[in-house]
């Protein structure tokens, strides 16, 4: 897809050469800023009870007097938020698909300043409404028609919008390439194969990776990594990918994704029902990914390490079984009571990992509880950390980027459930706050850094008819890399 800005010239928006007109409007009233075909257009539609102007209300008109375009799609957006543009762009493209709409371009009368937030939203909003998963499916739809979308800006904004556009296609790559892997099922995408997306990142300039084998993490001692991996048949993999794009003496932000590829529970079976969602649970290693897609598109002046353990969680005569002790590579015994609580064996072997970078801050991202659905749905991650300064960075970047955040405590007395009688830990805690218990225990490996948490369990895929992978939270997570990236550059 390619996307533009575009400063009209006398006649406006209605002047503009297009095979399809989108104008996002707001408020109660016909917008005063619409040129006058347009304006009469609206009210038009108005009067005749064919477009209400409320949120979520869309109008299709064809051969609008005065206006070039052959087709007119208006949208009411809630307000002038960038949220409310990307909604009511994608209710405008709803009925711009499967038309004949090779050139689409987009223009905002009341709503949205046409800025560099609603710019990276229109992309958001467009590669959102193209994205077709066909890697097993080669019987998917064709793609569309379209292909080219010019935001209609004014003058004052256009260079904001065009880094807008910039920075929106970065990350809809990124979130494109984190939501192929997580489509693509557990017995293609193996941590063979993420180690394998991750070398082909490495062909951007600035990025390096390494591949760790069993060998290796038995060697640096990942006890607790290994645990998990030992009832599977599928190799296991360690994936440390580097980006350098500031001096060697900066220190990087670690990013940790969970990369089990499929998980059964382990000997602590899960039930059958939708166990197929599981192979989902690698979301935190392909947001990971993604978030080098979108660095390597944008080649920030920031040092960023990425570290995905990677291995399936089965049952197996081999599988670890619950009351097994596994000494971590912290040295930290873990009695594993549950083996369904894969997700933070193999992270915190990462977290311990990540040590050695000395980093400027860890975040970890993980599909990791169940609890945290429960306790916030599917609109915002869960974000655990102890450091006020960097859990205010991240729900700011994932407001920035409309992948929102929410905090979730991390106090002392949470971690009181993890006790065990037979090692320093056990994997568990009660039922009560199981996403807080989760963090507690990763809590305990990062006693050398500052660290934060992301569950994505809620928000790395959709259930039922829209089934399918997010991308989430790489939005959030390159917002946050570029706003470190920005305030380094401007000496913060
Ligand atoms: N991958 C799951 C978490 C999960 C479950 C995410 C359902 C999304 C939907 C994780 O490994 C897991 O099984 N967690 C257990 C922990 C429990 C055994 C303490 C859970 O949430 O039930
Ligand atoms: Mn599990
Ligand atoms: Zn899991």
């Amino acid at each position: 897809m390619d996307f533009k800005t575009l400063v009209p010239g006398a006649g406006g928006a209605a002047a503009v050469a297009a095979d399809a007109l989108v104008v996002v409007v707001a408020g109660d009233a016909v917008p005063a800023a619409l040129p006058k075909a347009l304006a009469t257009a609206c009210q038009q539609a108005v009067d005749a009870g064919d477009f209400e102007l409320k949120a979520g209300r869309t109008a299709w008109l064809t051969g609008v007097a005065g206006v070039k375009a052959p087709r007119v799609v208006f949208t009411h957006a809630a307000d002038a938020s960038a949220a409310a543009f990307r909604k009511a762009v994608a209710a405008g493209l709803a009925l711009i698909k499967g038309t004949g709409t090779v050139q689409l371009a987009v223009a905002s009368a009341g709503a949205a300043e046409p800025d560099a937030a609603s710019a990276e939203a229109l992309v958001a909003a467009v590669a959102e409404a193209t994205y077709i998963y066909r890697a097993t499916k080669p019987s998917a739809a064709p793609a569309g028609k379209l292909k080219g979308v010019t935001l209609l800006v004014g003058k004052a904004q256009a260079d904001a919008a065009e880094t807008g556009l910039k920075q929106g296609q970065a990350i809809a790559a990124g979130v494109h390439l984190a939501r192929e892997c997580a489509n693509r099922p557990g017995n293609v995408c193996t941590p063979t194969y993420l180690a394998q997306e991750a070398k082909k990142l490495a062909k951007a300039p600035r990025i390096k990776v390494e591949v760790l084998e069993r060998k290796d993490c038995e060697k640096l001692g990942m006890g607790s990594f290994l645990s998990v991996a030992q009832g599977s048949d599928e190799p296991l993999k360690f994936i440390v990918l580097r980006y350098s794009g500031a001096a060697k003496t900066a220190a990087p932000v670690v990013l940790v994704g969970k990369g089990i590829t499929f998980d059964t529970g382990g000997i602590s079976l899960k039930p059958g029902a939708e166990m197929d969602e599981m192979k989902y649970d690698m979301g935190g290693a392909a947001s990971v990914l993604g978030t080098f897609k979108a660095l390597a598109d944008l080649q920030p002046a920031i040092n960023v390490v990425g570290l995905i353990p990677a291995t399936e969680n089965m049952p197996s005569g081999k599988a670890v079984k619950p009351g097994d002790v596994v000494t971590s590579m912290s040295g930290q015994t873990i009695e594993i009571l549950n083996t369904d609580a894969e997700g933070r064996l193999i992270l915190c072997d990462a977290l311990t990992y990540a040590e050695r970078f000395k980093p400027a801050a860890v975040v970890d991202i993980a599909t990791l509880t169940g609890a945290c659905v429960i306790a916030l749905g599917h609109h915002r991650s869960g974000l655990f950390s102890p450091d006020d300064a960097l859990a205010a960075e991240l729900l700011a970047a994932g407001d920035k980027g409309q992948d929102p955040a929410w905090r979730m405590p991390t106090d002392a007395e949470y971690d009181e459930g993890l006790k065990s009688h037979y090692a320093d830990m056990a994997n568990i805690g009660g039922r009560a706050g199981g996403a807080i218990t989760a963090a507690m225990f990763l809590k305990r490996y990062t006693g050398k850094f500052l660290w934060a948490h992301l569950d994505i369990a809620g928000t790395a895929w959709k259930s039922g008819a829209a089934k399918g992978a997010t991308g989430r939270p790489v939005p959030l997570l390159t917002h946050f890399l570029l706003s470190r990236a920005a305030a380094r550059a401007a000496g913060r």
